[in-house]
């Protein structure tokens, strides 16, 4: 049976960390932290992702802006509101969070966040950074991930290591966070033939293709670390994950559950590159 990962108890660490450095900032340097969150319109699911970005902040001592902007924002006054937080000194980091209304250009809004301020690091200078392992702010999701595969200990160089999904904000930059610690780096998508036989072959396994229960535990190898980024739901309408973690953790060395797994490290990530921004347009780092 696998050792089960607790994402809850990695990410409250993060979060502790973090809340130590930010006290630290504040009484030596008399620097308050600052996260500008924008919500365009009333997507409940975002709702609810801000309203636990804002909690994080004031639960590690930072700042929160909220700017929730109705559905039929423009883009030019999206554009300036961003331009304005750019410019402002008490916000060290910007988030818009996804999806924006369609209308809307994504990518024009995203090149629009300073990089220094980018700390979704979704800008293409950031992107570009983490291609050449030269970065300041890692995307959250994968980082997060990173961070619970280093908390079981295993030793990503030399291992074979899976990640199922390529998107950029979590299959692409996954996969150059593995290659950067020497791992072995296999990435598959929905038109990867032999899928079964290259999970079978993975002693790291991510998932993140977005189908509830899709790996089952005859696609593990026994001893694997397996995490499972998904956020689906069952037949029955129940919070799961892409893994089948009944099946899974027959096989798996150690495995994250859903809900519990990488859902919080992802909020505390978001709040160490708020941290780290903060230091850099300090001058600190
Ligand atoms: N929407 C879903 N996840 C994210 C995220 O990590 N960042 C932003 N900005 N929007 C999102």
């Amino acid at each position: 049976m696998a050792q089960i990962i607790d994402g809850k108890a990695v990410s409250a660490s993060v979060k502790a960390e973090v809340a130590a450095q930010a006290a630290q900032l504040k009484e030596e340097k008399g620097l308050e932290v600052g996260l500008a969150v924008v919500i365009v319109g009333n997507d409940p699911a975002s709702r609810v992702y801000v309203n636990n970005k804002k909690k994080a902040c004031e639960a590690v001592g930072f700042k929160s802006f909220e700017y929730a902007l109705p559905e039929e924002t423009t883009q030019e006054e999206l554009l300036a509101l961003v331009e304005k937080l750019n410019k402002d000194k008490s916000v060290n980091g910007i988030l818009v969070q996804l999806p924006v209304p369609r209308h809307i250009d994504e990518k024009a809004i995203i090149n629009a966040i300073s990089p220094d301020k980018d700390v979704d690091a979704f800008h293409p200078v950031n992107v570009g950074k983490i291609m050449i392992g030269e970065y300041s702010f890692l995307p959250c999701t994968p980082a997060g991930v990173m961070r619970l595969i280093e908390s079981t200990g295993v030793d990503i160089t030399g291992k074979q290591c899976v990640v199922i999904g390529r998107s950029n904000i979590v299959g692409k930059p996954q996969a150059m966070l593995l290659l950067q610690k020497n791992g072995t780096v296999t990435i598959c998508h929905s038109k990867t033939k032999n899928l079964k036989e290259i999970c079978l072959g993975a002693d790291i396994l991510v998932v993140a293709i977005g189908r509830a229960k899709f790996v089952t535990g005859d696609m593990i190898k026994e001893g694997a670390v397996v995490i499972d980024v998904g956020m689906d739901r069952d037949e029955n309408g129940k919070l799961c994950g892409d893994v089948d973690f009944e099946s899974a953790e027959k096989v798996a060395g150690y495995i994250t559950p859903v809900p519990g797994g990488v859902g919080p490290m992802t909020i505390a990530m978001l709040m160490k590159n708020t941290l780290t921004a903060a230091m850099q347009q300090n001058g600190l780092m």
